[in-house]
């Protein structure tokens, strides 16, 4: 049987599945489910050591998209250090803190770290992440999102937690500002051991056009744009994965947004991650979309006859290359007409020419000399009857 352990930068999972900080990792019996449900490690909800607003959970969420969270309460440091010491007692788990310091005290970061470490803490997160963190201000005087696209000023506070402990640091990298790839770089020369790397935007909740416009976040009149999070961004997870891949080759790698099934988690590790972080799909669905997922990735592996997740690690980072050296073979559509159900979908994408209905045998078919090999019929198959081969 394949071996799922990972080591990712010093943190030993016995698989690549984490529970990302949320509020399904803020209590001690939703930890315990997670390690029931065969999670192996878990990053911890976010501790701040000075909270400015004490927030309540407010959460858009639409079940095609994902949510966008304005505000979800985060922990005091005396809780979380309780927490974290709870589920080192009760629990097999590794556990990472998610934390940031105070704004504008340097020193706060490394405090922080270091009482999660003395609680047994296994590694730290450092947010650089929150959207809903953003303010106007700069450098260590602000959090979130908003520290996390300057990279000078990530760069200050990783070397401050470096300083105060011993165990492994990630930086909770976000895709807000455009700075990742020089704030991942940054992090990385001040000592950062891992990188983890989330697709989050700010962005808008849905609203009542029929009431003025206002906010769909529950029970509130006035809202904030918010973390975006779920199925919307997992292919852009997977492009940074692999830029971080490939800027920092080897550097231990964690990434993931919008996951929930086990095949979503190899393509992460064959872009380039060792292991991931789900959340929403959890919060969705339940624990319980965890052991098909653990299972998923072990069958897969013994199918396929790798032996370790890090023999697959980066296999698509091979195939990654510029525009202009874009190699292009001839395809073309091929119709399986055993499985064609003569929807005439495949017939209505404006942009082909290739597709009719026959009549006759109430099926699709491709004039090949007419086929670019685009690929778009393949997808919108509802039955997978199209493929694209070699013309
Ligand atoms: C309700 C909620 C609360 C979250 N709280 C935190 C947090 O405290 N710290 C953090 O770094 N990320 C937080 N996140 C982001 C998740 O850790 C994760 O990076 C993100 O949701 C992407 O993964 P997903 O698409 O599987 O949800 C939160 C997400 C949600 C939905």
């Amino acid at each position: 049987m394949a071996n799922l352990s990972v080591n990712v930068g010093g943190l030993k999972m016995k698989n690549p599945v984490m529970i990302a900080s949320s509020p399904l990792t803020a209590k001690i019996e939703l930890l315990k489910e997670a390690e029931d449900n065969g999670a192996a490690a878990v990053s911890i909800k976010h501790a701040m050591m000075q909270q400015k607003f004490k927030a309540r959970p407010r959460w858009y969420f639409n079940r095609n998209i994902g949510i966008v969270v304005s505000g979800d309460p985060r922990l005091e440091p005396e809780y979380a250090c309780e927490l974290v010491a709870k589920a080192k007692r009760e629990t097999g788990l590794t556990i990472v803190c998610n934390m940031s310091g105070a704004p504008g005290r340097l020193e706060t970061w490394g405090q922080l770290a270091s009482m999660l470490e003395q609680a047994g803490a296994d590694g730290i997160e450092l947010n650089f992440n929150c959207p809903n963190l953003l303010s106007a201000e700069i450098k260590t005087a602000v959090q979130g999102a908003n520290l996390g696209a300057d990279p000078e000023a990530c760069s200050i506070v990783v070397a401050e937690v470096k300083k105060a402990v011993k165990i492994p640091i990630i930086a909770k990298l976000n895709t807000e500002g455009g700075m990742t790839m020089k704030v991942a770089k940054a992090c990385q020369e001040s000592g950062a051991d891992i990188m983890n790397i989330h697709a989050s935007f700010r962005a808008a909740p849905g609203i009542n056009i029929y009431d003025g416009g206002k906010f769909l976040f529950p029970g509130t009149s006035k809202g904030n744009f918010g973390g975006h999070t779920g199925v919307w961004s997992r292919m852009i997870t997977n492009r940074f994965i692999a830029d971080i891949a490939r800027a920092l080759p080897g550097h231990a790698l964690i990434g993931g947004s919008g996951l929930e099934k086990w095949d979503q988690i190899i393509e992460c590790i064959m872009f380039g991650a060792q292991s991931v972080q789900i959340c929403t799909s959890v919060l969705h669905k339940g624990f319980s979309i965890i052991p098909p997922i653990v299972k998923g990735i072990s069958d897969f592996m013994d199918r396929q006859g790798y032996e370790t997740l890090e023999s697959i690690r980066g296999l698509s980072l091979n195939y990654i290359t510029e525009p202009s050296q874009m190699e292009y073979s001839d395809v073309a559509a091929v119709i399986d007409t055993g499985v064609c159900t003569g929807c005439k979908l495949c017939t209505r994408m404006p942009t082909c020419i290739a597709i009719d209905y026959n009549e006759k045998v109430k099926k699709c078919e491709v004039t090949r000399e007419k086929c670019l090999g685009c690929g778009l019929c393949a997808g919108v198959c509802p039955n997978n009857a199209i493929s694209m081969k070699i013309a």
